[in-house]
């Protein structure tokens, strides 16, 4: 029935609609032909749309935008802000899109003060190190900044893990020493089951703990200090609280947060995200970056390596003593410029009768 028409020389319309399989092919033909020209008018289309209509690539940006006599950041002109605000609140401002409260802004002030300057550690050292070749201060202050991740830091590590760990107490209900012993369990343990991997990975260590030299960090106990006085403490903060006091029960011994630690949980209460908190500490070190590596410039000789200078561990802490320093003498601020004494006993919130 659907066979080619008898004859296909003589094409009478008339007389092909006659049977059901000349309209069939008659139909067909006009489906192909109207297709044709439908494919013919896209290919066109896609041309005009490549060749006229696609803009060249420019960026969209929320931080910024200036004119030939104006510069704007989010929202603001920066002669404006130039002289009335201060640069914590700036950092604020162009991370998150608005100025920061009060009490955040003096904490946000407070861990750039904190992590600003530890003497020889990996990142001066490695400052220094490439200062010594190189001679200028740009890859000195890249080296030193390069230095900076998984153990040197490792605030982003540290910040997602809180992040990870507060999420995880709220879905199943848990009390944060529930959820800092699963933490602290699942970290010690060798074999991990799966689900704890998913969560936290394979690490062996809690990231933003222990400190090689200090061991219990000086300086955490003041954050956490200052960030239960400034109210911008919240759940991260009293997570790596209760971390440090489980701590001991798989480890055998106490373990502290190191600075890293506290200054993650810090910022993630006050908003900040695990890439933020990790470049936070490298924008306060790069202050101290700059003086390790003018003065390597200024008092050491090139080439550290040479054969005449004798190359020792250059981290121990036997070399950082006070016999090798000599800037000014230990002093204290005017009192007028104290507004924040040194009051608590550092380590105040952990349980003393666990101390060992
Ligand atoms: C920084 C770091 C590499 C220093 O390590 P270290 O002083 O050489 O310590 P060691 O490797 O000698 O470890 C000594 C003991 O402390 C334990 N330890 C050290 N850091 C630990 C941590 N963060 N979590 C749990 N246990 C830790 C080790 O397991 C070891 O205990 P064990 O002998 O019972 O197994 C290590 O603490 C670490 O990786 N910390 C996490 C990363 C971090 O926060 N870096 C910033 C440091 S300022």
């Amino acid at each position: 029935m659907f066979g080619f028409p008898d004859k296909l020389t003589l094409f009478d319309p008339c007389k092909s609609v006659q049977s059901v399989s000349h309209f069939f092919w008659f139909f067909c033909g006009f489906a192909a032909l109207w297709s044709l020209c439908a494919l013919w008018q896209k290919k066109e289309d896609i041309q005009m749309v490549e060749t006229q209509e696609r803009e060249p690539f420019h960026w969209q940006s929320a931080i910024s935008y200036k004119t030939r006599d104006k510069i704007v950041v989010r929202g603001y002109d920066v002669n404006e802000l130039t002289g009335n605000i201060n640069f914590a609140e700036m950092l604020h401002l162009v991370w998150k899109g608005e100025l920061p409260e009060k009490n955040v802004a003096k904490m946000v002030d407070a861990l750039l003060v904190c992590f600003s300057e530890h003497a020889m550690s990996p990142s001066s050292a490695a400052a220094r190190m490439v200062m010594s070749g190189a001679g200028y201060i740009m890859p000195g202050l890249a080296g030193g900044i390069l230095s900076i991740g998984y153990t040197h830091v490792d605030a982003h590590e540290a910040a997602q893990t809180w992040i990870t760990a507060v999420k995880l107490m709220k879905e199943k209900g848990w009390t944060l020493d529930q959820t800092a012993d699963y933490l602290a369990k699942g970290i010690r343990n060798k074999e991990k089951d799966d689900a704890f991997v998913r969560l936290f990975g394979e690490r062996t260590v809690i990231p933003g703990w222990h400190h090689p030299q200090h061991i219990r960090d000086l300086r955490s106990p003041r954050i956490i200090e200052l960030a239960e006085k400034f109210g911008v403490a919240r759940d991260h903060v009293k997570f790596v609280v209760a971390l440090e006091n489980t701590t001991e029960k798989y480890w055998g011994r106490k373990l502290y947060m190191n600075v890293s630690g506290a200054i993650s949980s810090t910022l993630v209460d006050m908003g900040f995200n695990p890439d933020e908190c990790l470049a936070f500490c490298a924008i306060a070190r790069s202050v101290s970056l700059v003086a390790h590596c003018v003065e390597e410039k200024t008092r050491e000789k090139g080439w550290r390596a040479s054969t005449k200078s004798k190359i020792t561990q250059p981290l121990d802490l036997a070399l950082q003593k006070p016999d090798y320093y000599d800037g000014p003498s230990d002093r204290h601020l005017s009192e007028g410029k104290i507004a924040e004494p040194l009051t608590r006993a550092p380590y105040h919130y952990m349980d003393p009768s666990k101390d060992k």
